[in-house]
């Protein structure tokens, strides 16, 4: 591999491990590797700038720069699956979509909210989908339903939207809901049809700000496999911020690894990494 020429000090890597940490609460652990200096290098190139310190700003709320979210992308971990974690969507088509469905249950709406926070490149958001318009058939299409899919990394939030899947993502799924779902483009890619890009609202998202501008509460709320990356100290306050945006009676799941829920929250435990708000 050609070695990178771009010049990172020890002390800009400490500023940036310290800007990542104060504005995203991410934890960047390690050294930098030569992969990541190659694409910073590639980065200030392109942005005209100096140092990718110069990146950085903090004036930011609903959104940021091109050049930092280019710089955000370079940092985040964007692994992820269609339905990661099945045992989540086993509970989520037997235990929750039967209340939500059709007025019954806690929730006397014929709206279902669901939010996907930190959902990468939109595989979960599209498994949440699938599996509701799996269980309600054609009565979906009537509800006000959908999925809100947020995120800080501008460049998973655009693969999402383009809805474009290799061949091995797609793997796991049945071939009926590959037929269902999905339209081949060549030997090697799926689009995900159209119907089903325009139920998921894809936005950047930033986990650690202080409020999250909700037009109205979820009933379910998936934050799987993000606090992990968090320091200890945020994750409460986070779970907090998100149990506040459920409806009583609604759901929250963490990834399965994560189990960061403290007595002074508002949600018990129903089952692996599955909380449910009751006030
Ligand atoms: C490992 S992926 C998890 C994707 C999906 N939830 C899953 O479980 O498969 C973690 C995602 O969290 C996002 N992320 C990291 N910090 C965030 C923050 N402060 N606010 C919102 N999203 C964040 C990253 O950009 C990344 O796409």
């Amino acid at each position: 591999m050609k070695k990178t020429t771009f010049l990172l000090s020890d002390e800009d890597y400490k500023s940036i491990q310290r800007y990542f940490l104060e504005n995203f609460a991410l934890v960047l652990n390690g050294d930098i590797t030569d992969q990541k200096l190659s694409r910073l290098e590639l980065l200030c190139r392109e942005e005209n700038v100096k140092t990718p310190l110069d990146l950085l700003n903090t004036d930011f709320g609903t959104d940021v720069s091109t050049g930092l979210s280019k710089l955000i992308s370079i940092f985040t971990i964007n692994h992820t699956d269609f339905f990661r974690e099945q045992l989540h969507f086993d509970f989520f088509i037997s235990d929750i979509l039967p209340n939500l469905s059709l007025n019954n249950g806690p929730f006397k709406e014929n709206d279902i909210r669901i939010w996907s926070a930190a959902s990468s490149t939109g595989e979960e958001a599209y498994s949440i989908l699938m599996a509701m318009i799996d269980y309600f058939g054609d009565d979906y299409w009537s509800l006000n339903a959908g999925v809100l899919a947020t995120d800080i990394d501008k460049e998973a939030l655009s693969k999402g939207i383009a809805g474009l899947f290799k061949n091995s993502k797609i793997k796991k799924l049945s071939n009926n809901q590959i037929s269902k779902y999905f339209s081949r483009l060549n030997d090697r890619e799926y689009l995900i049809q159209e119907k089903l890009r325009n139920e998921v609202l894809f936005r950047w998202l930033n986990l650690n700000s202080s409020y999250f501008p909700m037009r109205n509460n979820f009933h379910v709320i998936f934050c799987r496999n993000v606090l992990q990356y968090f320091p200890i100290s945020s994750r409460g306050k986070i779970v907090q911020k998100l149990s506040d945006c459920l409806f009583n009676n609604g759901y929250l799941f963490l990834g399965i690894s994560e189990t960061y829920i403290m007595e002074q929250h508002d949600l018990i435990r129903v089952g692996p990494a599955i909380y449910k708000k009751m006030k």
